[in-house]
């Protein structure tokens, strides 16, 4: 009851999603609803692809909003996921970041948990020489780690705390589904790791991932070396899950055709490297560009040739950090993989590209984070509302989609006293 007032009691976007109040991106009691009802809500969270937990016993660890969680293997190939934290009195109980283990000990008292996360060792149960111990009736069973339903689309994994969460497929909706499987869609390697933090609030940089607007204005590197620009053939896809989830790609033109939307590398400009900006084509529809966004925690990103799935770790309500999970395909030869490698520099913490995003992203933050400002974002490129589907980049209409869908999600009614702050 008391959250539900909470939510009531927040000054949301305008009807249109035009405007958006800053204090969405720098209230603490924001930022604990998001927990609640968003992370540990009916969402299905990006939590590492299958090939990282090839082999029986292998784990990997990340962040479900603000909860740690171990993804595992067991011995019989059933994926589990739980949260990593001891049931008896909160310890840490995997500190590695990724390996190999036939169960997990806790270091302070010892007690051992199974692949699937059950508690299934207890030090001292009965004491010592008759002296001490747990009550007769104190059991392993309902002491284990909790645990998180596990579901994969396309080798990717993801899980939930929710029972009311829908099935995995009908949540990514058909347009993500589709993309998955192109971009996953052959057996795939993880390449490498980047972590990026940012002093900036999680949803700046959702919304950044949806922002075809800046990306020729902050980032001239994209349209002055031929890598994107605002005449793309382009598409945004806002699915039914009201806009949680989009899809953002940017296309080749067909080959012998006079389609004037051709990115081109601005004349008498040259990278000394230019692996670093020449894709070749991979994918038979054209596509040149795509960021997948799956509400909440994760984004595919496919310029040219690098692909990397991002999670987002929403830390304090001005921090977040986002883990970059670099992959190739299995049957990539040496030449694709060096110029995956190579274009790779566009993103990660000192990416050409990512950087900018970061420092944008952080001077936001700072000037909308005095309690004493108020005043909200204004979103109006590409018109008020929400729609489905865009067919160009000139629009910040995926943007406003998203606030749509939070804002259902969270509960906070839309407030057009914010349009006049
Ligand atoms: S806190 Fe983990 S065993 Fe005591
Ligand atoms: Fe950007």
């Amino acid at each position: 009851m008391e959250t539900v007032d909470a939510a009531a009691r927040i000054t949301g976007p305008s009807s249109d999603f035009s405007r958006i109040p800053y204090h969405l991106y720098t209230d603490q009691t924001v930022f604990d609803l998001e927990q609640e009802r968003i992370f540990r809500g009916p969402t299905w969270s990006y939590l590492g692809f299958e090939t990282e937990v090839k082999e029986p016993g292998d784990y990997i660890t990340g962040y479900v909003g603000t909860t740690p969680y171990v993804l595992t293997r067991d011995k019989d190939g059933a994926l589990h996921a739980f949260v990593n934290r001891c049931a008896h009195r909160g310890v840490a109980v995997v500190r590695d970041l990724r390996g190999n283990a036939r169960n997990f000990t806790c270091i302070y008292h010892q007690w051992c948990y199974a692949l699937n996360g059950d508690l299934i060792g207890v030090p001292m149960m009965k004491g010592m020489r008759g002296v001490g111990g747990y009550p007769d009736d104190f059991s392993v069973d309902g002491h284990g780690l909790k645990k998180l339903r596990v579901e994969s689309f396309s080798g990717i994994v993801f899980g939930t705390f929710s029972d009311e969460t829908p099935p995995l497929e009908d949540y990514l909706g058909p347009a993500i589904c589709a993309r998955l499987k192109l971009v996953c869609g052959r057996p795939i390697k993880v390449t490498g790791y980047h972590r990026h933090t940012m002093r900036a609030n999680w949803k700046l940089f959702v919304e950044n991932t949806r922002d075809m607007y800046h990306a020729p204005m902050l980032h001239p590197f994209l349209p002055v070396f031929g890598i994107a620009d605002m005449n793309m053939r382009a598409t945004m896809e806002m699915n039914e899950r009201g806009g949680l989830n989009s899809v953002l790609a940017g296309y080749r033109p067909p080959p012998g055709g006079d389609e004037p939307a051709r990115p081109r590398p601005t004349k008498g400009l040259v990278l000394e490297e230019p692996g670093v900006a020449v894709g070749v084509p991979e994918f038979q529809d054209g596509l040149a560009l795509a960021i997948i966004s799956i509400f909440p925690s994760c984004l595919f990103t496919l310029p040219g040739n690098t692909f990397s799935v991002r999670q987002i770790r929403p830390k304090k309500p001005d921090l977040v950090e986002t883990l970059y999970t670099w992959y190739a395909f299995e049957d990539d030869d040496q030449e694709m993989l060096q110029r995956r490698r190579m274009q790779n520099n566009l993103f990660g913490p000192a990416g050409y590209v990512a950087m900018e995003d970061a420092e944008a992203l952080e001077l936001i933050q700072q000037r909308i984070s005095d309690a004493a400002l108020d005043g909200c974002s204004v979103l109006e490129f590409g018109g008020r509302g929400t729609e489905d589907r865009i067919d160009h980049m000139l629009s910040e209409g995926a943007i406003r989609a998203f606030w749509k869908g939070y804002c259902d999600i969270m509960g906070i009614p839309v407030s057009d006293e914010s349009a006049a702050a």
